[in-house]
């Protein structure tokens, strides 16, 4: 069943001089999870933060963090995130040869398990993991880069995605990621998307904008 919408701001979009202090400020302004995009340069054209970095802002807030790594391959990284204070790991099926074993490692370190799904990545991906994993993620832009548009096709995987979340009867977070702006965050919601990540619909502005921004998305 599509739960309450919540909104996890990527912090891809924040000041980087200041992260600690950005990561208060939408805390403060009602982000209800820190989405954390983690890329490696090999897996994306982009390069972002490591462990360290996840680490050094978990005393900031008790918010869920939400690790988004685009990085391959990804097993090794697994326990490193963890300890830092990771609460949910998601990781893109491409990014490792055995994305079932991936998952029960995550498992095993007590964390929440994701899968992303990229825009030409079929939702079949999920058959046999779906009851595995705490949360599918839909990227609605190919992952590298904040500031893209959101690429409609998406909205038919979503729809096929809630489906089968309903057949499973299983509280699976269903999370949209990429171009989520105050008009595309509606057609997500209606399609079945029940988390939203948005670096710059949250981030623009400034800290003053934040919780307006947020409330916005939140409709
Ligand atoms: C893209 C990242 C997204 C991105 C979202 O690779 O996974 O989380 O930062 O940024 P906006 O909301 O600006 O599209
Ligand atoms: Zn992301």
């Amino acid at each position: 069943m599509q739960q309450p919408v919540r909104i996890s701001p990527s912090i891809l979009s924040a000041d980087f001089a200041k992260l600690g202090e950005e990561v208060r400020a939408i805390d403060e302004a009602g982000a209800d999870w820190i989405h954390v995009d983690v890329m490696d340069g090999h897996f994306v054209p982009n390069l972002t933060i490591g462990p360290a970095v996840v680490k050094a802002l978990r005393p900031h807030t008790a918010k869920p963090f939400d690790v988004h790594l685009m990085i391959s391959p990804v097993d090794h990284f697994l326990d490193a995130f963890a300890e830092a204070g990771a609460d949910i790991i998601t990781v893109h099926p491409e990014a490792g040869p055995h994305l079932h074993r991936t998952i029960q490692r995550i498992k095993a370190l007590g964390k929440r398990a994701g899968v992303s799904l990229n825009p030409a990545t079929p939702a079949k991906m999920l058959d046999y993991v779906l009851e595995e994993i705490d949360l599918v993620l839909v990227m609605s832009v190919n992952p590298g880069f904040g500031g893209q548009s959101f690429i409609s096709s998406q909205l038919r995987k979503i729809e096929a995605i809630r489906k089968q979340i309903d057949k499973l009867g299983k509280p699976i977070d269903l999370e949209v990621d990429g171009g989520v702006d105050a008009n595309t965050c509606r057609q997500a919601i209606d399609a079945g998307a029940d988390v939203l990540v948005a670096g710059t619909a949250t981030f623009r502005g400034g800290p003053e904008r934040y919780a307006e921004n947020i409330g916005i998305l939140r409709g």
